[in-house]
């Protein structure tokens, strides 16, 4: 399918998607999200494809949800159409890992996109914020949640509630973002990344996946359940045999991906 709001390609096993609506720097409206969860489908369904990486441009990532779309919302809209589950659930759907690649601004919608991704590498020069409060609504795509269980409570309230940015270096310390990496270096980075990930086994790769986003939802100890039983299904796997194998014969491994 051809994209307005995206481009599109893939580097090898790495699907890579590019936020591209540069005169509202990415502003996330309706047709960009039903773009986006159509072009992260079609790479969870592709058997070549074992990584996404998505990206916005240098100067923004993205700006946050449109704010001319918002602007005459009312209640009726918002509830009738469940603003915004109702495409955005498609993201978290998604079972390969997607790598966030953040240069320039991530505000708003933007900041709550980069955390469903499963990490986030920053530019240098990117900006991470929740400037709802000034626009007299909430973070509504995660931000008071998916922040303070990435950051720290006084960080992710002190951001909600001053709607202030924080720079690439801040969001490092308060572990919002797993790597700072020169602007230039972005996206070589992000891509390399995921040519590790794609290198390994696919279906290894989405039980982790799962795994890691089940500590999210249940008490410890119902998570060292659900990794113990995940653990336990990787011993069914023909690339278990192979990695095993392949270690102590010394030699590089090739996974199969079942
Ligand atoms: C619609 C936006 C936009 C947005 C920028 N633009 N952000 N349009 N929605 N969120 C548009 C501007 O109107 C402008 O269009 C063009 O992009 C360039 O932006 P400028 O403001 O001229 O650029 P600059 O001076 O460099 O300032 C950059 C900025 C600022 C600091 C990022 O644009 C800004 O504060 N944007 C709004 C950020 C925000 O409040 N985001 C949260 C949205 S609420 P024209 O046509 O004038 O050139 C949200 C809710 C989430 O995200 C909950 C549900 C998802």
């Amino acid at each position: 399918p051809s994209f307005e709001n995206l481009l599109v390609e893939s580097r090898g096993p790495v699907g890579l998607i590019t936020l591209n609506r540069p005169k509202a720097l990415n502003a996330l409206n309706d047709a960009l999200i039903d773009e986006l969860v159509v072009a992260l489908g079609a790479f969870d369904a592709d058997e070549a494809i074992r990584c996404i990486v998505l990206t916005g441009s240098e100067k923004a990532f993205a700006a946050g949800a449109d704010i001319s779309m918002m602007a005459n919302f009312s209640y009726m809209d918002v509830f009738k159409s469940n603003f915004i589950a109702r495409n955005w659930s498609g993201i978290t759907a998604i079972r390969k890992p997607i790598i966030a690649a953040v240069a320039g601004f991530a505000l708003g919608g933007g900041c709550e996109l980069a955390m469903i991704c499963d990490f986030i590498i920053a530019a240098d020069n990117a900006r991470f914020g929740q400037p709802e409060v000034k626009l007299g609504i909430l973070p509504g795509a995660g931000g008071t949640q998916r922040l303070p269980r990435a950051v720290s409570k006084a960080k992710a309230m002190d951001l909600c509630l001053t709607g202030r940015m924080m720079d690439a270096a801040e969001a490092e310390r308060a572990g919002l973002v797993s790597r700072v990496v020169p602007l230039d270096r972005l996206l070589e980075e992000a891509i390399e990344a995921a040519t590790v990930i794609a290198g390994y086994s696919l279906p290894i790769v989405m039980m982790i996946k799962e795994s890691v986003n089940r500590a999210y939802e249940t008490p410890l100890a119902e998570g060292l359940i659900f990794e113990r039983r995940v653990f336990h299904s990787t011993f069914g796997t023909e690339d278990q045999k192979e990695g095993m194998a392949a270690f102590l014969q010394k030699r590089a491994p090739e996974f199969k991906h079942r």
